[in-house]
């Protein structure tokens, strides 16, 4: 990190032109691999910016990477940036992204349910894309922060898009329900995988939009990402969240994720 190079013309410095991806690995094994250089591929497309690396020579890269790294539980960082050029709002064709790679430890996950709070979504329209500029979600988080909270969940149009760093679930009446894909939330990898395992398990899941009121009567509320797997929500802009269950659908629906997350990864139940 200290010897790492960019420079200050890269157009990921100058205007935040860049896409990234958070990875979780175990060893030398990533989670759910190819789901995420799909999206990191899509995002690139969105952008039109040329995906500078094939996928074997991402997976050499990557290879080299965690294998450099000694911690076992990690988080790989890819960011691809448009590149280095004069700076000019206007695209040129002739400029090579620039990658940047790294490791990091994998954060020890939230033992207790967190807190979370409403925010209205002030964010973009193509949050389907996953760009480094990040400067709504960075703002939007820090409230949550700012409040003694873990995440801020975004309400566009009086519906639930997803969090400043996460996907959302809520339950009702023993159905699960995610808001549907659109240009106002990002595919979410942990989310998809949520979703195919609960449907599999033949556990009722519905992806549907999803008001500001049926959030707050759900009975669960649940954030999905790579690096948090799936958290419970207990309290929502100072409310205890439903009758106090303990999250019965979370504990089976996180019971199926790790499970499955440990199987790809081959990790020995703990
Ligand atoms: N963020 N929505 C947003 C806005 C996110 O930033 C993330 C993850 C997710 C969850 O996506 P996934 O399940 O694919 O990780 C949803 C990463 C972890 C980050 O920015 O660090």
């Amino acid at each position: 990190i200290a010897e790492a190079k960019v420079s200050v013309l890269d157009r990921g410095f100058m205007f935040g032109d860049g896409v990234y991806e958070v990875l979780p690995a175990f060893g030398d094994r990533i989670f759910a691999l190819d789901r995420h250089m799909a999206r990191l591929e899509r995002s690139l497309s969105a952008l039109g910016i040329d995906n500078p690396l094939a996928r074997a020579e991402w997976h050499d890269v990557l290879s080299r990477v965690l294998e450099n790294y000694g911690a076992t539980g990690k988080s790989v960082y890819i960011q691809v940036t448009r590149g280095v050029a004069a700076r000019d709002h206007v695209l040129r064709s002739d400029v090579v992204p620039t990658v940047f790679v790294m490791c990091t430890e994998q954060r020890k996950s939230e033992p207790k349910p967190v807190v979370a709070i409403t925010r209205e979504d002030i964010r973009w329209q193509r949050c389907d894309i996953k760009v480094t500029s990040l400067l709504a979600n960075v703002m939007l988080r820090q409230e949550a922060e700012d409040a003694g909270a873990f995440e801020t969940i975004l309400v566009r149009d009086g519906h639930l898009t997803e969090g400043a760093a996460s996907n959302v679930f809520v339950v009702q009446d023993g159905t699960v329900k995610t808001p549907p894909y659109s240009e106002h939330l990002l595919p979410g990898v942990t989310r998809d995988i949520v979703v195919e395992l609960l449907v599999q398990a033949s556990i009722a899941c519905e992806v549907s939009p999803i008001t500001r009121e049926e959030l707050h009567a759900a009975d669960e509320v649940w954030l999905t990402s790579s690096t948090r797997d799936i958290l419970l929500v207990s309290k929502l802009d100072d409310r205890m969240i439903g009758s106090g269950g303990g999250g019965q659908m979370w504990s089976k629906a996180s019971g199926l994720y790790l499970a499955y997350k440990h199987d790809q990864l081959s990790i020995e139940a703990q």
